[in-house]
């Protein structure tokens, strides 16, 4: 090389670019291996109230350790900050369970595609219940989302009409978590991470209850043994995958949603879901119907013209 040419100075717009692709690539990465993890543990173990409360619990631990050894600070917070956020985990806690139920039910893949149709869901209520209005483009960007979404349910080979409502109140649930949290985080000293590990010890002291009440020990104990016996020790590994990555792909969420807007951290969480997509399929050998494919590609196409259109 020729050591005697100056170097270019990075435009700091240029370092932030590289630094949100990181963000993204690696919240992307981390949630590929936590949705093959969490199907592999729901298909042995059918307890989706047990392990979203388990994903929360581990989450929470991590975080406690983290900042018990300093590896992270912890936040300094308030009973204001603890009452702002209990709206937001309790959408985090209704999003969570119901993706894991839906989830419990289908095919990866298809909670994925019903997901997919979120910006939808984005902007009815932005519109409906906050009044907000949007320009003609990005009211006819619904279509494709809408249509595609139901194109692929409606030839669904394996339709569950509990899969089907988890993915649509999962939905709902995240679209207001993200306006709650979005608001919750502005001017706040506490930093994404901390935000996402504070909300995951609320989400838990919500859901654990309702996990009891809903399955139990009794059901939880019968189905361990069932597990362990057709999977073996490995069982075990699978059940903390699933724990250990849903916590750091949050957290690299909630990282990255501290640079961004919401709605380029909805066009990111769909561009992610095409990657949940793929790999679920592959790796789950998921029958699909050409037909049903192209649902869920109009789908997300009509996510990226929701983009342009909202710009
Ligand atoms: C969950 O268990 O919370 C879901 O898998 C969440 O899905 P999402 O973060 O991809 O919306």
């Amino acid at each position: 090389a020729d050591s005697s040419k100056p170097v270019e100075p990075v435009a700091p717009e240029a370092v932030n670019k590289v630094k949100i692709g990181l963000y993204f690539a690696t919240w992307w990465a981390l949630n590929v291996v936590f949705n093959i993890y969490n199907k592999k543990v729901l298909n042995a173990y059918p307890y989706p109230w047990l392990t979203s409360t388990l994903s929360l619990a581990c989450g929470s631990l991590m975080m406690l350790i983290s900042w018990a050894t300093r590896i992270a600070e912890a936040p300094k917070t308030d009973l204001e900050f603890w009452k702002t956020l209990f709206p937001v985990a309790v959408a985090h806690t209704i999003g969570h369970v119901a993706a894991t139920v839906s989830m419990s039910k289908v095919a990866v893949s298809f909670t994925h595609i019903i997901k997919s149709g979120e910006p939808a869901f984005s902007v009815l209520v932005s519109r409906f219940l906050l009044g907000e209005s949007f320009p003609v483009p990005v009211y006819l960007s619904l279509i494709p989302i809408i249509g595609g979404c139901a194109l692929a349910a409606v030839t669904e080979l394996n339709f569950n009409m509990i899969g089907f409502m988890g993915a649509m109140i999962s939905n709902l649930a995240f679209v207001f978590r993200n306006i709650f949290s979005k608001r919750g985080m502005k001017g706040k000293s506490v930093s994404g991470m901390n935000y996402y590990a504070c909300l995951s010890m609320l989400s838990l002291l919500i859901l654990t209850p309702f996990a009891i009440a809903v399955e139990g020990p009794q059901m939880w104990a019968a189905g361990w043994q069932t597990a362990m016996s057709q999977i073996g020790p490995q069982f075990v590994w699978w059940l903390a995958a699933q724990s250990v990555f849903y916590h750091l792909y949050n957290q690299v969420s909630y990282m990255s949603l501290d640079e961004i807007s919401p709605l380029t951290f909805s066009i990111g969480n769909t561009m992610k879901r095409i990657s949940v997509i793929v790999s679920s399929i592959i790796i789950f050998h998921t029958p699909v119907q050409p037909v049903n494919a192209l649902g869920a590609a109009i789908a997300v196409l009509g996510t990226f013209l929701y983009s342009q259109a909202k710009q």
